[in-house]
């Protein structure tokens, strides 16, 4: 047809901006798909919360049957958050034949590959690009760009409240507390922060990572996790006087078949490419046999930043109904787990 329709699960930080996107960035869609988008309705908490975007189009509901189960809504954004609202949600939409995209990392790290493997079943798109490192377009790179590489170290800084909390602790002195408030008001924190700041959000990205990258699951329990909440400014101050600075670093890598992730704060040296990333910002690098050293740069966290990740997803989504094949190209691992260890 000559529209869209979007129901869109959320209307928080990342909501609005997707909201805010589609609005302003309506002329490319319509150049880039020939038809326009609409977001049709918006499931939330409370009806009555103040709003920052204009939602007059779209139809505010409390009542999620009426964004799962509208016949004319394509496709799904759960930007919600949580996991086993957003779990049931997302088997629902799939059984409606609906498409979804997320920017959910503790689902997709939790249940990822069933829910890719439901979404297949059912000839449905599942795609996850915001759900590591807002804006960078990190799922793609490593699954279409290093395709044809193998890829051997996935490392990097891919949260942002952490990052900006230390950026200002380090740069300005400021205490912790104050640095988090200010990520949390700038919306990079998740709504209960302690996943980020006990490295646990990071932890649940580098799985996603490790398993676009090798093909292989871990499990959670199995990652070594250290966050930066008992880092003191004396430590992040000492470092700085010899030329360091604190980190928090990600860490996959594969050998035999065996994922290693972990999550450290890290003192490195000023000289090393991921001391100079600032603030909510992230970065990715990537080593590959044959490419060598890659590095993907961007602000990790963000109203507008992790929207362009989601609506991206949604024009690969309306590309796949026109051409009739979804289902085939969700985010897959490389190669499979069987073929890699035969390899060897
Ligand atoms: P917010 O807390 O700002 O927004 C959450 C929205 O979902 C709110 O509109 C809320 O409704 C609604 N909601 C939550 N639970 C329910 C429920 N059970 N039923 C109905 N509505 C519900 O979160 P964010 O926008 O920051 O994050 C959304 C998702 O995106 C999360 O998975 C997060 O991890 C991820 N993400 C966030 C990034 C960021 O920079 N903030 C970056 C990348 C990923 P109401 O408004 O009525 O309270
Ligand atoms: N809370 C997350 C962060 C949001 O700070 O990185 C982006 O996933």
């Amino acid at each position: 047809g000559n529209k869209v329709s979007i129901g869109l699960l959320g209307l928080g930080v990342v909501g609005s901006g997707i909201m805010e996107l589609i609005e302003s960035h309506q002329e490319e869609l319509v150049h880039q798909l020939g038809c326009s988008v609409e977001i049709k309705s918006v499931l939330v908490r409370n009806l009555d919360k103040v709003r920052n975007v204009s939602v007059q189009q779209a139809f505010l509901t409390t009542e999620p049957a009426d964004v799962l189960e509208d016949p004319e809504i394509d496709v799904i954004v759960e930007v919600m958050g949580g996991i086993e609202e957003a779990y049931q949600y997302t088997l629902e939409a799939f059984k409606a034949k609906k498409h979804v995209v997320t920017a959910n990392k503790d689902l997709i790290a939790l249940h990822g590959t069933e829910l890719e493997e439901t979404a297949r079943e059912h000839k449905c798109d599942y795609y996850y690009e915001a759900s590591v490192a807002g804006g960078i377009p990190i799922l793609r790179g490593i699954t279409d760009g290093l395709a044809a590489d193998k890829i051997e170290k996935v490392m990097g800084i891919v949260n942002g409240t952490t990052n900006y909390i230390l950026t200002k602790m380090t740069n300005e002195g400021m205490t912790y507390e104050a640095a988090l408030k200010e990520a949390q008001d700038l919306g990079f924190a998740e709504s209960n922060p302690t996943a980020d700041v006990e490295g646990l959000d990071a932890a649940r990205k580098m799985a996603i990572l490790g398993r676009l990258a090798f093909s292989t699951d871990v499990a959670l329990s199995e990652v070594e996790v250290n966050g930066i909440k008992d880092l003191e400014l004396a430590d992040l101050e000492y470092g700085e006087k010899f030329g360091y600075t604190m980190k928090l670093i990600g860490s996959a890598e594969c050998e035999d078949g065996q994922m290693e992730v972990s999550v450290q704060p890290t003192l490195l040296s000023n000289d090393h490419p991921l001391a100079a990333v600032k603030n909510e910002y992230n970065a990715v690098y990537v080593y590959g046999k044959a490419v060598g050293e890659t590095m993907f740069y961007g602000p990790g966290a963000g109203s507008l930043p992790t929207a362009t990740a989601i609506v991206s997803d949604l024009i690969t989504v309306m590309k796949n109904m026109r051409l009739g094949i979804n289902g085939n190209f969700s985010l897959k691992p490389r190669i499979s787990a069987t073929l890699r260890s035969s390899e060897q």
